[in-house]
C-alpha cells in the first residue's frame, strides 16, 4: 500500500547513518577481519532494525497519546454536586445522568394506546414529526422544563435537584400528560439502565425491582431507590427485570418485552404489558422498565433517592411550588443578563428563554474513546477513553460534540455561566493528543456511535476545524477579567489551559499544543498563507467538499492541491493569534510573539497580494480552479452496472484566484476584522453585502451569492445544496459583530452601523417568525424564501439569536 510504503522511505531517511555504510569497505581477503565487520554490518542492521521498528511504533502511537500535561479539568463527578445529575442525554426526549463515566442512566418512553402507526418515542428523532418540543426553562445546575407537543397529546417534563456531597444528592422528574380535547390512553415507561459498554469495569453495579420501587447500587452511588407516586387514573402498572444488548437497544429490547395482556380493560381491551425477561438467568438485569398505561391528564412524579437522606424528596404541591419558584428565579436572571423585556413583545422573550434553555439543555455528557487514524497508522485506533461535558448543535441529528460548533455554543453559554463555559472548553482542550491535536467530531459512548454513519466515524489527525473555541475563550477572558484575576476559581482553570494551546520551548521537539499545531500543521506553499488539508477529488463531486473549515460544501478551487490557500483559514489564523495574545496578557505571559503573528497576518498588503483578486475586486482562495465543470450522468458499462453521476471536466483547471465563489469566504477579512477601519477594501465589502443579487436577503446573508454558478446546485447526485446559498446563523453573528466594531470608528462607520441595524432586523425577524409558525430553530435558513431548512430543532449556533437580540458580541 502507498501509505505504507511512504512510512519506509521516509524512516530511510532518519535511519540511513546506520545502515548506508554496509557495502563496499566489507571487501577484505582477511577473514577475521571480515567476520568482525561482517558482524558489526549485521549489529547495525540488528540495531538499525530495532530503531526503525521503534521509531514506527513510536509513530504510530503518537495519534493517540495524550498530551502531558496536567488535565484542564481538575474536579467532576460527585465533586461538583450541583452538577453532577442532569440532563445529560441530549439525544433523548428526557433523560437524566450523572458527570460519572459510570453512571447508571435514566430516561422516558411514550406511545399512545391505540395508534399503531405513532410507535414509541424514545429517541429524538425527525421522522416522529413532533409538533415541537425542546425546553422553555434551563439553568443547566439545578432545574429544567421542557414542552413536548405530540398531538394530541402535550407533554410537560421536568426535574428538579437537591445537590449532596455524600452520594451526589437527590432529584425528581415529573411527567405531565394532558391532551387537548377527548382524554387518551397513555403507555408512559420511566427505565433505569446500567451502560455495560464499560464492561467488567463496573461489576459491582446493579438494578432491580422491589414492591413497586425501583432500587439500584454503585459503587458511587451506594444503594440508591426510585419511588413513583401519581395523580391521574392509572390502568395498569407493569415492569421488566430485564438484560438489554446495549444503550443503543433499549427502546428494542423494551418493544420485544410487550406481551397483549390477558383481561381486556373495558373499551379499551387488551393492554400491551411487560414481560419478565427470558435472558434473566442468564444475567444480572441491566435495564429495567417500568409502565404505566394511564388515562390523560395524569402526572407521574419519579423521586430518585439515596440512603443518606438530609431532606425529605420533593413531591406532589411542594414540587409544584417549588418550580414555581425556580421559574421565577430564572425569569429574573435571564432578564438581568439579557435584558430584552423593554425591547421585545412577550413572546418574543419567551421564544429566547427557550432559545437558550435548548441551548443549556443540550449539554451532555459523554465517556468513551473515538476512532483516529494518522499516516503511521495502517488502521484506525481508539483514542484514549475520555469524558466530554459539551453542548450539541442538534438533539435529534448532531447528538455529539463538534468543535467548532462549540466555540459558537460558548459564546451564548458563557454569557449565562462563565463556569459551565470554562468547564466545557476545559473539557475539550483535555482532547488534546501529544501532536496539538483535537479531533473534531466527537462520537463517544454506544449511544453516540449508533447515530454515526460509518464512514464519518474515523478522525484523522491531518483534519482541523476553525478555531473558534480559542476566540470564543479570548472574548470570555476579555469581557469578564475580574473571573480571571490571580486566586480566582476559573484563573486557576486558564493558567491549566494555557500549556495546552501552547506548549513551553523546552519540551521535546515534535510536542505541540493546539495553536501551535494549526500553525505549523495547515500552512502554505508561500509565506503566510494556509491550506486546508483534507480535500479529495473523487471524480464525482461538482466541487471536493472541505469538511475541515466547516463549510462542507462551499465552492473551492475545483481541483485540490498543494498549491491552494484559502483565505478564511488565514483570517482563523489571524484571530487565533490575537487571541493567544487576550489569553497571554490576562495570565501576565509574553505576548511579543503572538502580536508579531497577528500584525503579520493583519499585514494588508500581504494579505492582497495572496487573495486580493483586482478584476473583480474581491478577496478570495486560491488554487487549480475551473469554472467548466458539471455533473453528468454515465450511462451503465456493462448490462448489470447502473449508471452513475459523474464530474466532467469542461475546461482545464489553471492556477487562479476563485472568484466566482463569491460568499461568506470572501467576507472573512471583515468577518474576523483583520481589515484596518480604514481599508478602502472594507468599503468595497460594505458595498457588496447589501447587493440582493449577491448575498443580502430580507432573511440575512446567504452563504453564496445567487450570481454564482455554484448558486443552489448540488455536490453530487446525493448531496443537495448546504453552504450554497442558505443563511447560517453563526457567520450572520460574526457578520453583526464585525459590523458593530466598524461602526465604532473609521471611513465607514455610518455604513457600517445602517448595515448592521437592518441585518440584525431581518435575523430576527426572520428568526422568530420562522419559530412561531413551525416551533422551532433550524440548521439554516432559505435564502429565497427564509423558510427553515436542514435539520431541527437546531438550538446549537441558531441559539446565537438571544445574543443577537440582546445586541450582546
Ligand atoms: C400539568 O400540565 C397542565 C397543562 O400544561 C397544567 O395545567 C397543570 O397545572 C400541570 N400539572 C402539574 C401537576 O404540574
Amino acid at each position: 500500500m502507498v501509505r505504507h510504503r511512504k512510512i519506509v522511505s521516509s524512516q530511510h531517511k532518519h535511519g540511513n547513518n546506520n545502515t548506508g555504510s554496509n557495502s563496499g569497505s566489507g571487501r577484505n581477503s582477511n577473514l577475521f577481519r571480515f567476520s568482525s565487520i561482517w558482524k558489526t554490518v549485521v549489529g547495525f542492521c540488528c540495531l538499525a532494525f530495532a530503531i526503525y521498528v521503534s521509531v514506527l511504533g513510536y509513530l504510530e502511537t503518537r495519534v493517540n497519546t495524550p498530551l502531558d500535561e496536567e488535565k484542564a479539568v481538575l474536579e467532576t463527578g460527585i465533586f461538583v454536586p450541583e452538577r453532577y445529575w442532569g440532563s445529560y442525554r441530549p439525544g433523548v426526549y428526557f433523560g437524566i445522568k450523572s458527570r460519572d463515566p459510570r453512571s447508571p442512566v435514566f430516561g422516558f418512553m411514550w406511545y399512545e394506546i391505540g395508534d399503531t402507526h405513532k410507535g414509541i418515542r424514545h429517541w429524538c428523532d425527525q421522522n416522529d414529526n413532533l409538533m415541537s418540543y425542546g425546553w422553555l426553562r434551563h439553568d443547566g445546575f439545578l432545574f429544567g422544563e421542557q414542552l413536548i407537543l405530540d398531538m394530541p397529546l402535550n407533554i410537560v417534563t421536568s426535574f428538579i435537584k437537591t445537590p449532596g456531597v455524600v452520594n451526589g444528592g437527590h432529584w425528581t422528574a415529573r411527567i405531565n400528560v394532558t391532551s387537548k380535547h377527548n382524554k387518551k390512553t397513555v403507555g408512559l415507561i420511566w427505565y433505569g439502565a446500567l451502560d455495560e459498554s464499560m464492561g467488567p469495569a463496573a461489576p459491582h453495579s446493579r438494578l432491580w425491582m422491589e414492591n413497586g420501587v425501583m432500587k439500584g447500587h454503585t459503587p458511587q452511588l451506594d444503594n440508591f431507590r426510585i419511588n413513583f407516586i401519581h395523580e391521574g387514573k392509572l390502568h395498569h402498572t407493569s415492569y421488566s427485570e430485564a438484560v438489554a444488548p446495549g444503550l443503543h437497544l433499549l427502546k428494542e429490547k423494551f418493544y420485544s418485552l410487550l406481551k397483549p395482556s390477558k383481561e381486556r380493560y373495558g373499551p379499551i381491551g387488551q393492554l400491551p404489558i411487560l414481560q419478565p425477561d427470558a435472558k434473566l438467568n442468564e444475567q444480572n438485569a441491566n435495564f429495567v422498565p417500568v409502565q404505566m398505561i394511564v388515562e390523560t391528564p395524569f402526572y407521574l412524579d419519579v423521586v430518585y433517592t439515596t440512603e443518606d437522606l438530609p431532606t425529605p424528596p420533593l413531591k406532589g404541591i411542594e414540587y409544584t411550588n417549588e418550580m414555581e419558584m425556580h421559574r421565577m428565579k430564572f425569569d429574573l436572571e435571564f432578564e438581568r443578563k439579557f435584558n430584552l423585556d423593554d425591547k421585545y413583545a412577550e413572546l418574543d422573550v419567551i421564544i429566547a428563554r427557550a432559545a437558550l434553555s435548548n441551548m443549556i439543555g443540550g449539554i451532555g455528557y459523554f465517556y468513551g474513546a473515538g476512532r483516529v487514524k494518522s499516516q503511521h497508522t495502517s488502521e484506525p485506533v481508539p483514542y484514549w477513553r475520555a469524558p466530554l461535558y459539551t453542548a450539541v448543535p442538534s438533539r435529534s441529528f448532531f447528538p455529539r460534540g463538534f468543535l467548532w460548533d462549540e466555540g459558537f455554543h460558548g459564546l451564548l453559554i458563557g454569557h449565562w455561566s462563565p463556569q459551565i463555559q470554562m468547564d466545557i472548553a476545559a473539557h475539550w482542550l483535555d482532547l488534546i493528543n501529544v501532536e496539538g491535536w483535537i479531533p473534531r467530531e466527537q462520537i463517544l459512548g454506544v449511544e453516540a456511535v449508533a447515530r454515526v454513519p460509518k464512514e464519518f466515524i474515523v478522525q484523522s489527525n491531518a483534519a482541523a476545524n476553525p478555531p473558534m473555541l480559542l476566540i470564543q475563550l479570548a472574548h470570555l477572558v476579555r469581557n469578564n477579567p475580574q473571573l480571571f484575576g490571580p486566586g480566582q476559581t476559573l484563573r486557576g482553570t486558564l493558567d491549566r489551559m494555557f500549556p495546552r494551546l501552547q506548549v513551553w520551548l523546552f519540551k521535546f521537539y515534535d510536542v505541540l499544543a493546539w495553536y501551535q499545531w494549526f500553525q505549523s500543521t495547515q500552512k502554505g506553499d508561500e509565506p503566510t498563507a494556509y491550506r486546508w488539508r483534507g480535500r479529495e477529488d473523487d471524480g464525482l463531486q461538482l466541487n471536493p467538499k472541505t469538511l475541515t473549515s466547516g463549510l462542507d460544501d462551499y465552492p473551492r478551487a475545483s481541483h485540490p492541491s498543494d498549491i491552494e490557500r484559502h483565505v478564511d483559514l488565514r483570517c482563523w489564523m489571524y484571530a487565533a493569534a490575537d487571541a493567544m495574545a487576550t489569553i497571554a496578557f490576562h495570565l501576565f505571559i509574553e505576548t511579543t510573539k503572538y502580536e508579531a503573528t497577528r500584525d503579520q497576518l493583519g499585514d494588508e498588503e500581504l494579505l492582497n497580494e495572496l487573495h486580493w483578486s483586482p478584476e473583480t475586486q474581491t478577496y478570495a482562495d486560491y488554487g487549480l480552479h475551473s469554472d467548466g465543470v458539471k455533473l453528468v450522468r454515465q450511462p451503465a458499462k456493462a448490462p448489470n452496472e447502473l449508471s452513475r453521476v459523474v464530474r466532467s471536466v469542461l475546461v482545464p483547471p489553471k492556477p487562479t484566484l476563485v472568484t466566482s465563489a463569491f460568499g461568506y469566504v470572501s467576507l472573512f477579512p471583515m468577518l474576523l476584522m483583520v481589515l484596518k477601519p480604514e481599508s478602502p477594501k472594507l468599503g468595497k465589502i460594505l458595498e457588496d453585502l447589501d447587493k440582493p443579487e449577491l448575498l443580502w436577503s430580507p432573511y440575512g446573508l446567504r452563504s453564496l451569492s445567487k450570481s454564482s454558478p455554484y448558486y443552489m446546485k448540488r455536490n453530487t447526485e446525493h448531496d443537495p445544496p448546504y453552504w450554497r446559498g442558505q443563511v447560517w446563523l453563526n457567520i450572520n453573528y460574526l457578520a453583526l459583530r464585525a459590523l458593530k466594531h466598524y461602526s465604532r470608528a473609521g471611513t465607514y462607520a455610518k455604513r457600517a452601523a445602517d448595515l448592521y441595524e437592518r441585518l440584525r432586523d431581518n435575523i430576527v425577524r426572520n428568526v422568530l417568525a420562522e419559530y412561531k409558525r413551525n416551533g422551532y430553530l433550524w440548521e439554516q435558513y432559505s435564502g429565497e424564501d427564509g423558510k427553515g431548512s436542514g435539520c431541527k430543532p437546531f438550538t446549537g449556533w441558531t441559539a446565537l439569536i438571544v445574543l443577537i437580540m440582546a445586541d450582546e458580541y
